[in-house]
């Protein structure tokens, strides 16, 4: 059995993998770090909270003792590391928090595995870094973002991961240190907090609250399922070549308006609400500051060189998660009873 630190494993996609390697009983002991911001949830392990494969640590990515210290005690052997701020809209307001944990907190990990990890046995380590296509910019209307597509970050978010990728990779040019750099599409599926576009409008379908638009609602994100994600991870995980990138994504793409509009009607269906009754509460909104006009993913290495292809279609994967959130509605009274309310008040007045 492989140790394995999980970072920002009580997050969407970290608490996804947590649950994806339990519940099939792969073959490692998971061990979570995580500072448990408003976007990390205990709620989200409780299933695995026994497991007596799996280990929870409370602590900030950036605390160099701390991250040794469970280095060392726990014999780790691979890094995932999923802990970041994720979220473009709060990069705007806030950008000083994405620098310090994603850009210092990813080099920490780095610096503290280093020194921990000795470098004639770097053939059995991973460190595996999680990372978004965002950072390839913005497209026009064609063309996909390869592994060779030149990095154009565009917004504090997207420039911070860009600047943790560049970290990572010169960890591996600098010092053959095995790191591995995935890239993928916009992720949906259980468990996400409420403040990206497919949860939040979940949430407020189901509250009768405002469905806010940016802009014209025409740009275009390219959606994949959290475990198809979490599935090509692993497959990266165990078979995936160091020091590489590998882009990952469903070849799925939307308008924004499309998405809400599906949402409305198949939540109208399962609501026992009248035909077009959520959608009357779509608002036009000020557009988001730089916004990136349209994401696409072409993941044809990782299919090719790995094997991996998305299990789910958009139709199944869009029914499993708006069911699980009409299912777990105290997972969703939970993680908004905080500071929730007090956020969209003073991000969006009373447009949200
Ligand atoms: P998330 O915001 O849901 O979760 C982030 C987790 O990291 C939370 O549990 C939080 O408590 C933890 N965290 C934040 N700062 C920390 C710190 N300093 N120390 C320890 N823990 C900390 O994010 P997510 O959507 O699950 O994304 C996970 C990773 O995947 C991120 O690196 C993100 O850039 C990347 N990614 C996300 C998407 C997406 O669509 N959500 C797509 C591609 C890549
Ligand atoms: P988001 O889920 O924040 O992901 P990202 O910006 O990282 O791709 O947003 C997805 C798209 O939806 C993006 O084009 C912005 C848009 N959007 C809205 O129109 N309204 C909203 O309330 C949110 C959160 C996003």
């Amino acid at each position: 059995m492989k140790n394995i630190l999980i970072t920002g494993g009580a997050g969407f996609i970290g608490s996804n993998f947590v649950l994806e390697i339990l519940e099939n009983k792969l073959d490692y002991k998971v061990i979570v770090l995580d500072s448990l911001t408003y976007a990390g949830n205990l709620e989200s392990l409780k299933s695995v909270e026994n497991s007596p494969q799996f280990v929870f640590y409370k602590g900030d990515i950036g605390d160099k003792e701390l991250v040794l210290k469970i280095l060392k005690s726990e014999s780790i052997e691979q890094i995932v590391h999923f802990a970041a701020e994720s979220h473009v809209d709060r990069s705007i307001k806030n950008p000083g928090v994405f620098l310090q944990t994603n850009v210092m907190g990813t080099f920490n990990l780095l610096q503290c595995a280093k020194e921990f990890w000795k470098a004639e046995d770097y053939s059995q380590k991973r460190f595996l870094h999680v990372s978004t296509d965002e950072v390839y910019g913005s497209l026009g209307e064609t063309g996909l973002f390869t592994e060779d597509s030149s990095y154009q970050p565009n917004s504090p978010y997207s420039a911070s991961k860009a600047s943790s990728d560049h970290i990572v990779r010169s960890y591996f040019h600098t010092y053959q240190f095995p790191v591995i750099t995935t890239n993928c599409s916009n992720n949906y599926g259980p468990l996400q907090f409420p403040e990206k576009l497919i949860p939040l409008m979940i949430h407020n379908i189901l509250e009768k609250k405002p469905l806010p638009i940016y802009g014209e609602g025409k740009n275009i994100r390219d959606w994949l399922y959290v475990r198809d994600h979490c599935r090509g991870i692993l497959k990266v995980l165990e078979k995936g070549r160091l020091g590489e990138t590998y882009n990952i994504g469903g070849h799925n793409e939307w308008k924004n308006i499309d998405i809400v509009n599906l949402l409305c009607s198949i939540m109208d269906k399962k609501l026992h609400r009248a035909e077009g009754e959520s959608a009357k509460q779509i608002t036009y909104v000020t557009d988001r500051l730089g916004h990136d006009m349209r994401y696409a993913i072409d993941a044809s290495k990782i299919e090719k060189e790995l094997g991996w292809t998305p299990d789910e279609t958009f139709e199944t994967g869009i029914e499993k998660t708006i069911q699980w959130y009409l299912d777990e509605k105290d997972w969703l009274k939970n993680v908004t009873s905080g500071d929730y309310q007090n956020y969209y008040q003073s991000m969006y007045g009373d447009k949200k």
